[in-house]
């Protein structure tokens, strides 16, 4: 095996050699390349060497140990005199740069692009597919009066249903509204049916865990007209969530109680994870609860002055985090709030 052993040391010898002649007077962007090519040649997985230790394992075992040990050794030498050579051709950089010379051939430093926040996305996303269907979006007012958050909606002073929203109170009748719901009595009491409307905007309770923050966003939609029934809900519903999950989705409507809507449900998609046979997210029942409707009270219709005995119409409320973390998979709903861009930057 004394073959090798020459073959080892010859290519030493040689890597010393070439590395000594790079870069002596070329130009600092051919000496890197240079570099590289030798780093390739040399060190690379198909390089030279990988070559050797590849024979390596075919001779005999009594010769293996000695012959691997000074394989290592001539390894760790050429790695070493490329690291020296490397560090001397950054120094150089330096050093021309000092001068006032420029390499041009280094590539130049991007700015970090910034992107939009993931639920601010899917609003925007929740919003124009309703547009598409005819719905023009509204805004509203975060700090909001008792009046519309509650009393407007059929859920007076003392009602059982108060318990639900964990309000935060900024005076007795002042409050950060705990639902987009109030924008129904808003734009109702403004403007006469027909009506198709959403309302996206800031909600806030004062509850936090991994399935919710003080402050989450919701989607608030509502049409009101004559002859309005449940069957368009559903087919609203039907094509919203196709279009949100990009494939046919059942739905399911399960009786639900809401004071401002009568009949109530809320509504389940097939889950997007397993497609309905039971898996993790779903809990094994193979439904995702993705949002609440129902058909508009009648006596949310008196409070605006609405006939109800003309008008009919049906409204909805859907939270964007929660579409968000079905839609990506997300498991904690804090982590829209942390502001960590290495989660923020995956979408
Ligand atoms: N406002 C309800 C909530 O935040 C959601 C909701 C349910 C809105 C039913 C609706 C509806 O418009 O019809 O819990």
């Amino acid at each position: 095996m004394k073959i090798m052993e020459q073959e080892l040391l010859r290519l030493q010898n040689e890597a010393r050699q070439q590395l000594e002649l790079l870069a002596k007077d070329d130009t600092l962007s051919m000496a890197q390349q240079q570099l590289e090519d030798f780093r390739i040649r040399y060190l690379g997985r198909k390089g030279l060497f990988g070559t050797i230790m590849r024979e390596l394992g075919t001779v005999s075992a009594d010769e293996r140990p000695r012959l691997g040990q000074l394989a290592n050794t001539v390894k760790s030498e050429i790695e070493k005199l490329f690291a020296e050579k490397q560090a001397e051709l950054c120094g150089n950089a330096g050093e021309k740069k000092g001068r006032g010379g420029i390499d041009i051939s280094l590539p130049g430093r991007y700015p970090e692009r910034g992107r939009l926040h993931p639920v601010t996305q899917i609003m925007n996303e929740v919003c124009s597919i309703f547009e598409s269907l005819g719905f023009s979006v509204a805004e509203g007012p975060d700090v909001e009066h008792d009046h519309y958050n509650f009393e407007a909606l059929n859920i007076p002073a003392h009602h059982p249903a108060r318990d639900m929203h964990d309000t935060f109170y900024v005076s007795e009748s002042i409050l950060l509204r705990t639902h987009t719901s109030p924008m129904q009595a808003r734009i109702m009491e403004s403007q006469q049916p027909p009506l198709r409307v959403i309302a996206p905007g800031k909600v806030y309770r004062c509850d936090s865990d991994i399935t919710h923050t003080p402050m989450f966003h919701q989607v608030e939609g509502f049409l009101v007209d004559t002859q309005v029934s449940f069957a368009d809900l559903k087919g609203i519903l039907t094509v919203f969530t196709q279009k949100m999950f990009d494939k046919e989705l059942a739905l399911r409507f399960r009786p639900s109680f809401f004071p401002f809507t009568e009949p109530s449900a809320e509504v389940d998609i097939a889950c997007v994870i397993c497609g309905g046979k039971g898996c993790r997210v779903c809990k094994q029942t193979g439904w995702l609860e993705i949002l609440g409707a129902g058909m508009i009270d009648p006596e949310v219709f008196k409070m605006v002055g609405y006939d109800p005995e003309i008008y009919s119409g049906f409204a909805f409320g859907l939270g964007i985090e929660r579409i968000a973390m079905l839609k990506y998979g997300i498991n904690d709903i804090r982590l829209y709030y942390e502001n960590d861009l290495r989660f923020l930057s995956q979408f």
